[in-house]
């Protein structure tokens, strides 16, 4: 071709449609089928907004014991042998069905990691073998796709679980040659576990000793797979801005600002959405009542229910503080343990919590209806419809957390006309605006210090605003179910995020 020719073409050329992505999202949890917190529900929203792009997006996981088969029209596909290191192979059964009339979901049946009840843990702690199951699972996403050749041009990894997606595609790249032009992104949604084992465990990874690396695989003489995946994945994304900005911190980033750092031109922050078909007080099945901004007396069916149910006075005049919340560190549990009792003494309220987690979390939450009887109701356990109701039925969300990558809590509660009541941190600090009392703006109450003092305080600003403000209050509850947390928004970052990481993957 002549340099002239070569020169004229890209006046000629056409803008051309990108066109569209097939996405393989490898996660530990998907909702309805496996969900311990918020991932569950991202990894059932996100690949649908995507589909809606007109992506084929699709779901891989592992088939917990857990898992419902029958209800939900799980039927059994084919199997697979997978390889891992020292040789072993491992026979799966790969499993399909389709997440609401829309994506279709895989599932990897291997009844010796994941014929347990639990996901992650069992009631006495973690279990040991969590890097060998999860290894498993990653490579069985992989294999299964060369088996049935849906190459996806980018697959999409999810915290630990499954970080060693993008390192297994760069390093096994020989025996996955169908694999060799996908991409991985990886998405961070709590930096506060990052799959942490015994350096024994490497060797099943089947990846060369090389890169039992400090920059890679090693921590402190131990294997880390979320790190593995930060230094293997093209891209790297994590759930709200401030929390992109957060983890580059020597304290945010949970020993991994300095890897995080090194890529920091790699990694951005999306907000998650809310899933609409499943969190609408219009159209939500699970509440006793349905509701909308301008029909707010299903809201007080709501409350009246949520008071019965959990025990509390029948008094429409209290405000009751709704609380739905894995029990543990990151969730400020520390701060509630010590201003709940207080603002429960000295203020005309009532609180309701769900919820499981550690130990002495849970007694202290266990411990409250007999302290403040008819003004303090409690479950401990995991229950979707006690969920919904206590969005619905509560007057204001409390969501002290001491870190919040995004959270979607508070934002299912906006959308239910419930006021958060938050710390200004993370996702947290992106999705809700602090009251002003001069000019009644805001969607909720946020404070700063990580303490008991200051959560208290916050806690009687709120009572006194619900007291003494009640015109603001309802502006702010109309303001919060009018905003907009759909998301299509989010699904159209990520598929900016997508294609920068083909890119670079074919850079290479
Ligand atoms: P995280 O992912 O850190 O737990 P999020 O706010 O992102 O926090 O998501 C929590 C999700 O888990 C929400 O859908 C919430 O309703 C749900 N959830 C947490 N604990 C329980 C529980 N005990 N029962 C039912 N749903 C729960
Ligand atoms: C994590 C975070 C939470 C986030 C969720 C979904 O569990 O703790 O803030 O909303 O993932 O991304």
């Amino acid at each position: 071709m002549s340099a002239q020719r070569r020169k004229r073409r890209p006046a000629a050329r056409k803008k051309k449609t990108p066109h569209p992505l097939r996405i393989l999202f490898v996660a530990s949890e998907c909702a309805p089928y496996a969900k311990v917190g918020g991932l569950g529900d991202v990894v059932a929203a996100l690949p649908k907004a995507l589909r809606r792009l007109g992506h084929d997006a699709r779901v891989i996981l592992p088939l917990y014991a857990s898992v419902d088969r029958a209800k939900h029209g799980i039927a059994f596909e084919r199997s697979a042998c997978v390889h891992m290191g020292r040789g072993e192979e491992q026979w799966i059964g790969l499993h399909a069905a389709t997440l609401d009339g829309e994506t279709p979901v895989w599932f990897v049946d291997c009844a010796r990691f994941f014929g347990r009840p639990g996901i992650y843990d069992a009631p006495w702690g973690e279990y040991g073998d969590n890097a060998f199951r999860f290894a498993l699972f990653t490579k069985a996403a992989l294999q299964i796709c060369k088996d049935t050749g849906f190459l996806p041009d980018v697959i999409h990894a999810h915290d630990w679980p499954s970080a060693l997606a993008p390192a297994f595609l760069k390093t096994w790249d020989r025996i996955l040659s169908p694999l060799s032009a996908t991409a991985s992104v990886l998405t961070i949604h709590n930096i506060g576990y990052q799959g942490v084992s015994h350096a024994s465990a490497f060797s099943y990874l089947g990846v060369g000793g090389e890169h039992f690396a400090s920059d890679r695989f090693e921590d402190h003489g131990r294997i880390n797979l979320l790190k593995a995946g930060i230094a293997f994945a093209d891209a790297l994304t994590t759930v709200s801005p401030t929390h992109a900005a957060e983890i580059l911190d020597p304290v945010g980033g949970c020993g991994l600002a300095p890897f995080l750092a090194a890529r920091r031109n790699d990694l951005t922050g999306i907000l998650n959405g809310v899933d609409e078909e499943h969190w609408d007080p219009a159209t939500d099945p699970w509440i006793p009542a349905r509701y909308t901004a301008a029909t707010l007396g299903g809201k007080t069916v709501c409350k009246r229910e949520l008071q019965k149910r959990f025990g509390l006075d029948p008094r429409l005049e209290i405000p009751v503080f709704g609380i739905v919340s894995r029990m543990v560190h990151q969730k400020g549990c520390e701060l509630m343990k010590e201003a709940i009792p207080q603002a429960l003494e000295g203020m005309a309220m009532q609180v309701v919590a769900l919820g499981t987690g550690d130990r002495a979390t849970e007694d202290f939450f266990r411990s409250l209806p007999g302290r403040f009887p008819g003004r303090a109701g409690v479950h401990i356990g995991f229950s979707n419809e006690l969920g919904h109701l206590i969005e619905a039925g509560s007057d204001f969300f409390l969501m002290p957390s001491l870190y919040e990558p995004c959270g979607l809590s508070q934002m299912y509660s906006m959308k239910y006309g419930t006021l958060p009541l938050v710390r200004a941190t993370g996702g947290l600090n992106d999705t809700v605006d602090n009251y002003d009392e001069a000019t009644g703006a805001g969607t909720g109450f946020k404070f700063q210090d990580p303490t008991p003092g200051a959560l208290r305080d916050t806690i009687g600003w709120a009572v006194s605003t619900w007291f003494d403000r009640p015109a603001h209050l309802m502006a702010m509850r109309a303001r919060g179910m009018a905003l907009d947390f759909s998301w299509t928004h989010a699904a159209r970052e990520y598929e900016k995020v997508y294609r920068s990481a083909i890119a670079r993957r074919r850079e290479g």
